[in-house]
C-alpha cells in the first residue's frame, strides 16, 4: 500500500481517497507508528499529511530521519512538507507570510516531475503559518508563490518530494495530477487498484477466512449490508444465509427491494422474518423518541437472535457479516488487522452463546468504493445509491405514537415526495429527505366544500457530506408545489405540507 501518515489534521482520509482515485491502494497510519512497523507493511510510498499549524509548536510531531533514509518514496504535504525540510537540513521559519485559502502558485521548473505538463500559473489551496525558507541540499525548488519562495521541492534521485499546498482538496486545480505525478513517476507505482481488483481480492480473503464454514448476515436494505452480503455471496455462495427482519417500519417498496431485487441480483439465501405485529404491539402507546428507539433496537435483537438460532440450529454457523467501512476503522483508532473486540456490540449486543467471528469485507473501503463494488457485483442502482435511512425507520418519523394507520399515511406521503424528487432528477443532489408526520398536531383546512381537521406532513430535505452537519436543501419551488399538491390531494388525513428550513446544527436531520 501507499501509507498516508496522519499528523492529526482532518486531511488524511481525503488524501487516502485521492490516492485510491489514482487507482493505487492506500492506508492511513498514525504518525506515532514506529518506522519498523511502517516498513513491515512494505509501503510502495509514504505520504506525510498536513497537521498542526507549526512544526515548532509544543509537542509537534517530527518526521523520523530514519524514515527518509529507508529509500521508500516519500511525499510531504503542507506540514509533511515542512517536516521533510526540517529533517533533511532545510530551514523552516516563522514568517509573516501566512497563507490561507486560494493562492496563485507559480511553477518555476516546467520540467519538474510533479508539475510537467501543467500550467505555469495555477490555483492552489494553502493553509499554513510557517514556511520553508530553504530546501534541503540536493532538492530542487519547483514552485513558489508571491509570499513563499519554496512552495514545492523534489529530489527525484531519492524519490522524495513535497508541496506546501493541499493537492487533495477540490480547490486545488491540478491537485490530482500533482499527486498522480508523484505516485506514477516519482514513486514509480503502477495504478492497479480497480473495482474489479477489489472484488477479486476481497473474494479471496473471504474464502480464506471462512473456509467451509457457514456465515450469517443481517440485511437491512442499506448500501453497506447489501454490498457486504453480495461480496460474501460471491465468495462462498450457499454457505451464506441472510436474515431480513421486516419490522413494518420500512418505506413503501423497501421490503420488496430486499426480498425481490436483491435476491434476484445475488441469488442469496434469504430468510425473511415478518415481525411487524410484534414491533407494533411493543410500540403501542409510546411517543417518547428515545423510548421508541430503545424498543425498536431491543425487538430487533430478539427477532434476529431467534432467526439466527434457527439458522444456527446445526451449530455450523461461525461467521457474522458486518458492513464496517474504512472511516469507522480509522476513527476508532484501529488500523488494518486490529482486533474486533467491540464489534459484537455494533450488531446489537448479541447474547454470549451466539458467538460469531466477524467477516468485514468493506473494512478497507470508503463509501464511494463500496458503491462501485456494488455496481460491479450487479446490484441495482436503487440499492447502491440508496440514501441513508435510519434503522428505526418510520418509527422515528411519526411524532407521536406509532400505529398501523399512521404508518400507512406516512408511507403514502413519503412515496409521493420520493417519486417527485426522483422525477425532478434531484436524488443525487440531496443527501436525504426525511418525510415526517406530526401525528399529535392538527390544523384546520378546507377541501371541496368542507372543513378539514388534519395532520401536517413535514419535508426535511438536507444537503450534507457526512450527516455530521447539514444544510436544508433549496429545492425548486415548482417541485415543492407538486409534492404539496399531491400529498394533500392523495393522502387522506393530511391537509398541510410544511418545509423544514433548519440547518444541522441546531436541528438534527431526523425529528426524533
Ligand atoms: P441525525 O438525526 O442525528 O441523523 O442528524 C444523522 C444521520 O443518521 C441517520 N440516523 C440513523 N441511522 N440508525 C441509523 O442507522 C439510527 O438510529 C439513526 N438515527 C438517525 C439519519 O437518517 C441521518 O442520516
Amino acid at each position: 500500500p501507499v501509507l498516508v501518515v496522519d499528523f492529526g489534521a482532518q486531511y488524511a482520509q481525503l488524501i487516502a481517497r485521492r490516492v485510491r482515485e489514482a487507482r493505487v491502494y492506500s492506508e492511513i497510519v498514525p504518525h506515532t507508528m514506529p518506522v519498523a512497523d511502517m516498513l513491515a507493511r512494505q509501503p510502495a510510498a509514504i505520504i506525510l499529511s498536513g497537521g498542526p499549524s507549526s512544526v515548532y509548536a509544543d509537542g509537534a510531531p517530527s518526521v523520523d530521519r530514519e524514515l527518509l533514509a529507508t529509500g521508500v518514496p516519500t511525499f510531504g504535504i503542507c506540514y509533511g512538507f515542512q517536516a521533510i525540510a526540517l529533517a533533511l537540513g532545510g530551514t523552516v521559519a516563522h514568517t509573516d507570510s501566512r497563507e490561507y485559502g486560494r493562492t496563485e502558485l507559480k511553477v518555476t521548473a516546467a520540467d519538474s516531475a510533479l508539475f510537467h505538463g501543467l500550467p505555469a500559473g495555477q490555483s492552489v489551496w494553502m493553509s499554513h503559518g510557517d514556511a520553508v525558507t530553504a530546501a534541503p541540499a540536493g532538492f530542487r525548488v519547483t514552485a513558489a508563490t508571491d509570499r513563499v519562495p519554496v512552495a514545492a521541492f523534489e529530489d527525484t534521485a531519492r524519490a522524495v518530494a513535497g508541496v506546501q499546498f493541499h493537492p487533495e482538496v477540490m480547490h486545488t486545480e491540478h491537485g490530482q495530477a500533482v499527486l498522480e505525478h508523484f505516485l506514477y513517476e516519482v514513486a514509480d507505482i503502477r495504478p492497479q487498484w480497480t473495482t474489479a481488483s477489489i472484488v477479486a481480492e476481497q473474494v479471496e480473503a473471504i474464502r480464506a477466512q471462512v473456509g467451509g464454514k457457514r456465515v450469517i448476515c443481517a440485511l437491512s436494505g442499506g448500501v453497506d449490508s447489501s454490498v457486504a452480503a453480495a461480496l460474501v455471496q460471491q465468495a462462498v455462495g450457499d454457505q451464506l444465509t441472510c436474515v431480513y427482519v421486516d419490522h413494518g417500519l420500512q418505506r413503501s417498496g423497501e421490503s420488496e427491494q430486499v426480498e425481490r431485487d436483491f435476491v434476484a441480483a445475488t441469488g442469496v439465501n434469504l430468510k425473511v422474518v415478518d415481525a411487524s405485529e410484534q414491533f407494533l404491539s411493543a410500540l403501542d402507546g409510546v411517543s417518547d423518541p428515545e423510548t421508541k428507539r430503545k424498543i425498536i433496537g431491543r425487538e430487533f435483537i430478539r427477532v434476529f437472535e431467534q432467526a439466527a438460532r434457527e439458522v444456527v440450529a446445526d451449530d455450523s454457523v461461525d461467521f457474522l457479516v458486518q458492513g464496517t467501512l474504512y472511516p469507522d476503522v480509522v476513527e476508532s483508532g484501529g488500523g488494518a488487522g486490529t482486533a474486533n473486540i467491540k464489534s459484537h456490540h455494533n450488531v446489537g449486543g448479541l447474547p454470549d452463546d451466539l458467538q460469531f467471528a466477524l467477516v468485514e469485507p468493506l473494512r478497507t473501503l470508503f463509501k464511494d468504493e463500496v458503491r462501485k463494488v456494488g455496481l460491479e457485483l450487479g446490484l441495482p442502482e436503487a440499492i447502491v445509491y440508496r440514501q441513508p435511512f435510519p434503522g428505526p425507520g418510520l418509527g422515528i418519523r411519526i411524532v407521536g405514537c406509532v400505529t398501523a394507520e399512521r404508518l400507512e399515511l406516512l408511507r403514502a406521503a413519503d412515496a409521493i415526495a420520493r417519486a417527485e424528487l426522483t422525477a425532478a432528477g434531484l436524488d443525487r443532489e440531496i443527501w436525504q429527505c426525511p418525510v415526517v408526520l406530526l401525528a399529535d398536531v392538527r390544523s384546520v383546512g378546507v377541501q371541496g366544500d368542507g372543513r378539514t381537521y388534519g395532520h401536517p406532513i413535514v419535508l426535511r430535505p438536507v444537503s450534507s457530506e457526512d450527516a455530521m452537519t447539514a444544510d436544508w436543501t433549496r429545492l425548486p419551488y415548482d417541485v415543492l408545489a407538486r409534492i404539496s399538491t399531491r400529498i394533500t390531494n392523495e393522502v387522506p388525513g393530511v391537509n398541510r405540507v410544511v418545509l423544514d428550513v433548519t440547518s444541522k446544527p441546531p436541528g438534527t436531520i431526523e425529528w426524533e
